[in-house]
């Protein structure tokens, strides 16, 4: 915990309190607010916490202003153009890159925990074949504690780790089940001699009936769609990780929680919603109709992709995410894609617009993503999966961080009551 450096003062009714201010290594100051319910008496409101740190972490910085994200300080420019994914799950699980043993060591370690309890093969089959992968992914998740006893136990550090890893591991090969049982293909068993990205993408695609070769180029695209959504610092889906966990839950029924957050269109179901969008817009020439229902006050529509709660300039993931929409599009051979005219149109027109620059609304990472993952060949139901699969680690090592924090204590927002008082019950006959 920072150390309180300055004071700010609260008056309400000509009694002042002095609340103690810690600085950050980066971004605004916290005002610390703990014991003004004790001391004061009151409440704080903040619906939707947009001005409420949560807890201290040492893991993610956005700076939503500049449009900088850094893991461990390092920037996702970086990382996403010179690391690989599970370098940045290093990196985010244990605070430092690591060594070349140490990588090694750690993707020894997530290759051979990505098989599945083979009982769990029942589980899959007992959800409709028209399920939408999220709902198995929740399902899947949390019996992750009815099938791993062993790594169930928060007090245990050893488990913890073994929890992590089984996480991290498994969660490719529970999203690519949850897609080959939706197709009504035969489950693909994961491969050692793989990559996590390529192995990802064999479980997805492969069949046992003929042989299935990964494109590095694609393995390069999706390990990268991995590492541009490791984590997010405290978003929605973080929040209720650390919520959950904050009761002392098990690790999988929390990610199980992460992921139903997750599931949203106002989150990780943007993408799914943005390429559902491109597809209805059609062509270039009715963008402009569009830009106007999303400018309606009277219209519920929004430009999906666009806008964040954090950032209020360009989303930096969304700058790597359209040069690998470029490249995946040229690869396959469909750069005259007309859902990525649509996109770049759209981008263009709606940032030459006052009402998207003056409320700061930029593309987000969400914006060109869909259009990579349908052109690998996902369906846009596969879309939010793919997102919980890559922010598993997020999710763990903020979990993780938190179990390890000697502040940590349940978390129980307060209310603003505005309900009726107390009053007597009336029976049935007299109402
Ligand atoms: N299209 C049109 N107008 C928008 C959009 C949009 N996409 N986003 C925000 N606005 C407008 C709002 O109508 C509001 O206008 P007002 O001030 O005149 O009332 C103003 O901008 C602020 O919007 P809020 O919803 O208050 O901003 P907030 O920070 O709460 O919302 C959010 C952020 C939810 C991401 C929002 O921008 C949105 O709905 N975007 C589309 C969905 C999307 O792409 N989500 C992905 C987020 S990234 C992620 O989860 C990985």
């Amino acid at each position: 915990m920072a150390e309180s450096t300055k004071n700010a003062t609260l008056s309400i009714d000509g009694k002042s309190w002095d609340l103690p201010i810690y600085s950050p290594t980066a971004g605004p100051d916290v005002i610390d607010i703990r014991k003004l319910y004790s001391d004061a008496g009151v409440f704080t409101y903040d619906p939707g916490f947009t001005s409420t740190a949560s807890c201290d972490s040492t893991i993610t910085f956005i700076d939503g202003a500049k449009g900088e994200l850094l893991h461990r300080g390092y920037p996702i420019d970086q990382l996403a153009g010179k690391s690989h994914y599970l370098e940045v799950c290093y990196l985010l699980l244990y605070g430092e890159l690591p060594s070349a043993e140490q990588l090694e060591i750690f993707e020894s370690t997530i290759t051979r925990h990505t098989m599945l309890h083979e009982q769990m093969v029942n589980f899959f089959r007992g959800f409709r074949r028209d399920a939408h992968p999220m709902a198995v992914m929740v399902g899947v998740v949390g019996a992750m504690s009815a099938f791993y006893h062993d790594s169930t136990d928060i007090s245990d550090p050893y488990q913890r780790e073994v929890a992590s890893h089984r996480l991290i591991a498994k969660m490719p090969t529970i999203a690519a089940w949850a897609y080959k049982y939706s197709v009504g293909q035969p489950f693909v068993y994961p491969r050692n001699d793989l990559s996590y990205a390529a192995n990802f993408l064999h479980m997805c695609f492969a069949v046992p009936a003929e042989e299935y070769v990964v494109d590095p180029i694609l393995a390069r695209a999706m390990d990268r769609i991995f590492t541009l959504h490791a984590d997010h610092e405290q978003n929605a889906s973080t929040s209720t990780v650390r919520l959950a966990s904050s009761s002392g839950a098990n690790p999988f029924a929390c990610v199980a929680a992460g992921i139903a957050c997750l599931w949203g269109p106002a989150h990780g179901g943007a993408n799914q919603a943005c390429l559902e969008m491109l597809k209805e817009i059609g062509t270039p020439d009715q963008i402009p109709e569009y830009i106007a229902r999303a400018k309606d006050k009277n219209d519920p529509f929004r430009l999906m992709g666009f806008g964040h709660r954090v950032y209020k300039n360009f989303d930096p993931r969304a700058t790597v995410m359209k040069q690998s929409a470029d490249e995946v599009l040229d690869l396959l051979g469909v750069e005259n894609n007309p859902i990525l005219a649509t996109a770049k149109e759209l981008e263009k027109q709606a940032l030459a617009d006052p009402y998207f620059t003056e409320k700061k609304l930029f593309p987000n990472v969400d914006f060109y993503s869909g259009i990579i993952l349908e052109a690998m060949g996902f369906p846009t139901s596969m879309f939010t999966p793919i997102f919980a699969l890559s922010r598993t680690v997020g999710w763990v090592s903020q979990w993780k961080e938190m179990l390890n924090d000697p502040q940590n204590k349940i978390g129980r927002p307060r209310q603003l009551y505005l309900g009726n008082t107390q009053r007597d019950y009336v029976d049935i006959e007299n109402r």
